[in-house]
């Protein structure tokens, strides 16, 4: 089984390759969280993946609670790893998720991981598609070896992102303090398609009159509702509507 959150499609591509490799299924975690579905039964000696994206050197909050809701009932040896989609440094993302997994009696066998575009528009411009190409196509390499580690149930620690760790923790507060809807603005522009609402891992979106209304005070910042607008029409501060939108292209 691997569970995998994805706002911009990086993590989703990872676990469609991972399943491939594996014949193993994908279970979106923001599917199982909005459907509040927690309960999970594993084939014997099936693996158990996560695969998620990198959130200020930790792990995005819904990956946290899903896992810490999760009941996943195991039937004979398991292994697991862990995969971390980033831009540039993981901190200590891995190392919680497996501390989290620890406190469920699951030990974490292996992990990896990978760069590919950072989708934190907040800060880093996306416009130039020729660059995210680039550096997902390079990421591919890498993605394709990850799937033969795991295929062969290979252990070990493989993240060379790691960064600067011993801050990692300080890092993630500012997440935690940082994760407001109060900076989400609509634009005219709004088709009132309903797909903001309807794919946010936090329902912290409802539609009133046709237009998206954040209706909790803080969510998840995957800034899925804005990258997967299609129309363009939701910012999150004066900085995002200038860097541009993304999402992994498949026919890469
Ligand atoms: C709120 C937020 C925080 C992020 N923090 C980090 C970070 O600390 N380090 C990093 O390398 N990338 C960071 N990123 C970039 C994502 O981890 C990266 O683009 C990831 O591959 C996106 O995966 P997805 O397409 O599956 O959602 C951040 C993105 C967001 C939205
Ligand atoms: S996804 Fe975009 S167009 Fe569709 S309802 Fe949300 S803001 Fe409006
Ligand atoms: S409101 Fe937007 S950024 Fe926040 S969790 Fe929902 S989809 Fe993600």
């Amino acid at each position: 089984m691997i569970f995998y959150f994805s706002s911009t499609g990086n993590s989703k591509h990872v676990a469609k390759v991972l399943s491939e490799a594996t014949g193993e299924k994908m279970v979106s975690i923001t599917e199982c969280v909005r459907k509040m579905h927690y309960d999970f039964k594993l084939k014997k000696g099936e693996r158990i993946g996560f695969v998620y994206p990198v959130y200020c050197w930790g792990l995005p909050s819904v990956v946290e609670e899903f896992v810490k809701y999760a009941s996943i009932e195991k039937y004979g040896k398991h292994y697991t790893y862990s995969v971390a989609t980033c831009g540039a440094a993981t901190g200590q993302a891995d190392s919680n998720l497996a501390k989290l997994l620890s406190k469920k009696g699951i030990p974490m066998h292996a992990s990896f991981a990978v760069k590919m575009v950072d989708n934190y528009t907040v800060v880093f411009n996306v416009k130039n598609t020729e660059k995210n190409e680039k550096i997902n196509a390079e990421a591919e390499e890498k993605i394709q070896n990850i799937a033969f580690l795991v295929n062969n149930r290979t252990g070990g620690y493989h993240n060379k992102l790691r960064g600067v760790w011993p801050v990692s923790n300080a890092v993630h507060v500012a997440y935690s303090l940082s994760r407001k809807t109060a900076p989400f603005k609509v634009s005219q522009d709004c088709i009132g398609c309903g797909i903001c609402e309807k794919n946010c891992p936090a329902k912290a979106i409802s539609m009133d009159f046709g237009k998206p209304v954040w209706t909790e005070k803080n969510c998840a910042l995957c800034l899925g509702c804005l990258h997967n607008c299609p129309v363009n029409a939701i910012t999150y501060g004066p900085t995002t509507k200038r860097n541009g939108q993304y999402h992994y292209n498949e026919k890469q």
